[in-house]
């Protein structure tokens, strides 16, 4: 160990402006404003509706607010990461194509495809690059523009889902502050129950799989459901115990944004109150690898220096994991 933290030291984000809300959707499909919040939470959600646009430009937006606010120079930054699974396109990376947009013509960059645990996951690999003590400036983006892949005739998924960006930059600390502590696993047995069929090399795209539409989401939200309730609440707990946090020691759990009743269901088991959840769901939906900073990107003003925050998400693979942060700035 080099004794080196690594500490997110700045948020940006981006949202579309049309909102797709549960009104609209309901004349889109049979469904109700009623079931939606009932079995889910959500109100509305952002859709990137401009046809020419992606996944890079939400993040570059959210990359270049980033820079603004921390007063960053792009040509310091050393690596980017996106955590995407609607990249622009199969190849190259979209991480690529930010770093081009956003002019950090100094930095590598890759994407990390975990589905809902992107950002998790990210957030391990590239603390572990400013730890090593060779990276000084990385940045994290979760972007993921859903209505690309999301059917919207299919009322099992088409309400879950929205459009959406946020970035991080993880610096090296100097204090107690930074990320702590990880918990990250996978069971690949879970890929049959949440999966885009085709488009991979299984099952390239012809005019069958355009036809028999399998080029959008498929989930059996039953089983999908059942691992998240256990699974996130599971490591959540688990990294409270490790670290020798009660409840009352928790600022904020950042729960990734798939279902109020997931949510609720976590921060029960670490035995929190309300106002310990970042809770965003209801405005944006799912956006996958953008859920957990755009919470951190709404809930920033509220962060003070050395608050305990445990990030904790679930996703299809199925991936799942929790990061135990201690914030690193006060609101500036
Ligand atoms: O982020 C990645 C990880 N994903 C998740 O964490 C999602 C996990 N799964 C879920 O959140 C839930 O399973 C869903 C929200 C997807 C579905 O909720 P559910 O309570 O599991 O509903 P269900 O699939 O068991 O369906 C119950 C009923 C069915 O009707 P019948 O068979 O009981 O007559 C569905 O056809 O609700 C019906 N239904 C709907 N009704 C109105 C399904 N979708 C809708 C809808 N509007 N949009």
């Amino acid at each position: 160990m080099s004794g080196i933290k690594a500490a997110i030291t700045g948020v940006g984000g981006y949202l579309p402006s049309y909102v797709l809300n549960n009104d609209e959707l309901s004349r889109m499909v049979d469904t109700s404003d009623e079931w939606i919040m009932q079995r889910i939470g959500i109100k509305e959600r952002r859709i990137l509706k401009d046809k020419s646009k992606a996944t890079s430009y939400m993040g570059t937006k959210a990359v270049k607010e980033l820079l603004e606010k921390t007063g960053t120079d792009p040509l310091d930054i050393q690596l980017l990461v996106c955590a995407t699974i609607t990249s622009d396109m199969h190849f190259p990376a979209t991480a690529n194509i930010i770093c081009e947009k956003a002019g950090l013509a100094n930095a590598f960059s890759f994407d990390l495809n975990a589905a809902c645990s992107g950002f998790v996951f990210g957030l391990e690999t590239c603390r572990r690059f400013i730890e090593s003590g060779a990276y000084k400036k990385v940045i994290l983006v979760g972007a993921d523009k859903m209505s690309a892949i999301v059917d919207y005739e299919d009322r099992t998924t088409c309400p879950l889902f929205g459009d959406g960006a946020a970035a991080v930059l993880l610096e090296p600390a100097t204090g107690q502050e930074g990320i702590i502590d990880s918990i990250l696993a996978v069971d690949g047995s879970g890929a049959k129950y949440l999966y885009m069929y085709a488009g991979g090399s299984l099952h390239p795209p012809t005019h069958e799989t355009v036809d028999a539409k399998q080029h959008y989401i498929f989930q059996e939200g039953q089983p999908v459901f059942k691992m998240a309730v256990s699974k996130m609440a599971d490591v959540s707990v688990e990294i409270m115990e490790r670290n020798h946090l009660s409840h009352k020691d928790i600022r904020y759990l950042v729960p990734h944004q798939a279902n109020m009743r997931i949510i609720e269901a976590t921060a029960r088991r670490m035995n929190l109150n309300k106002e310990q959840v970042m809770i965003n769901i209801g405005r944006y939906g799912n956006t996958t690898a953008a859920t957990i900073p755009l919470c951190l990107w709404d809930y920033e003003k509220q962060l003070k220096k050395g608050d305990n925050l445990i990030l904790s998400s679930f996703g299809a693979g199925f991936t799942w994991g929790s990061i135990y942060v201690k914030w690193a700035y006060d609101p500036k």
